[in-house]
């Protein structure tokens, strides 16, 4: 017996679009789990520079990949990421080697078909708003609930500024972009909100009410 299919939300953006605080927010609102898919990407450079591998160096990445057990949980409505023993944490995914590493070992195709599968199992136990750069493209193009958050460069990069982030901003986007392997783009079917202009409140009441009103 088959029990009700459970709610996904595809949330996607270039980097510093507000989508992370959209879909936590939105997460919250609908009782599902947040998961950020780019951390998973993060926790995973983190694992590869901490090893000593330059990210250029794909055969020793794959290697790694090979060897490297993930194990991805839940806690308080938030999805968790562990990499053998060590349970990642924001400070280590969000450091300014990360930032500089993590476009060039997102783009390699294997590295995606593991994480993607880490994906997809999160969708399988319970309802989840997930965000990232192919969600509504590759991870889940089944789902009729797709968001793509944007706001123009000045903005996002105004925003790591003043989050006190070093963050190259436009060459992630230009790497993210141009991949071979699931480029960033806007899902066919998705509802597109620039949020440049627009407080993080009017744009979470933007994606909620597209929500419930398919919902009811
Ligand atoms: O969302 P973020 O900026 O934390 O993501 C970090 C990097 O991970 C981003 O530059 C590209 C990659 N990423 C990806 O390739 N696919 C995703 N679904 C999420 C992130």
């Amino acid at each position: 017996m088959s029990g009700p299919t459970p709610l996904i939300i595809a949330i996607d953006g270039p980097a510093a679009s507000g989508k992370s605080t959209v879909a936590k927010r939105v997460a919250a609102e609908l009782g599902c789990v947040f998961v950020n898919s780019g951390g998973m990407y993060r926790a995973f450079t983190w694992w590869v520079l901490q090893k000593g591998i330059v990210a250029e160096d794909t055969p020793s990445v794959l290697d790694l990949l090979a060897a490297t057990d993930f194990a991805c949980g839940e806690e308080n409505g938030v999805g968790t990421i562990t990499i053998g023993e060590t349970r990642m944490t924001s400070s280590e995914m969000a450091s300014t080697e990360v930032n500089a590493n993590v476009s060039v070992i997102a783009s390699i195709p294997e590295v995606r078909e593991r994480l993607v599968a880490e994906q997809r199992r999160y969708a399988e136990r319970n309802g989840v708003v997930m965000e990232g750069r192919d969600i509504g493209s590759v991870v889940f193009p089944g789902t009729p609930f797709k968001f793509y958050i944007d706001a123009s460069p000045e903005v996002r990069e105004q925003r790591r500024r003043s989050e006190g982030i070093t963050d190259s901003i436009a060459k992630r986007d230009r790497i993210d972009s141009s991949r071979k392997a699931s480029p960033l783009v806007i899902p066919k079917d998705a509802l597109v909100v620039d949020s440049s202009d627009l407080s993080a409140d009017e744009v979470v009441e933007t994606v909620m009410a597209s929500i419930r009103s398919r919902l009811v």
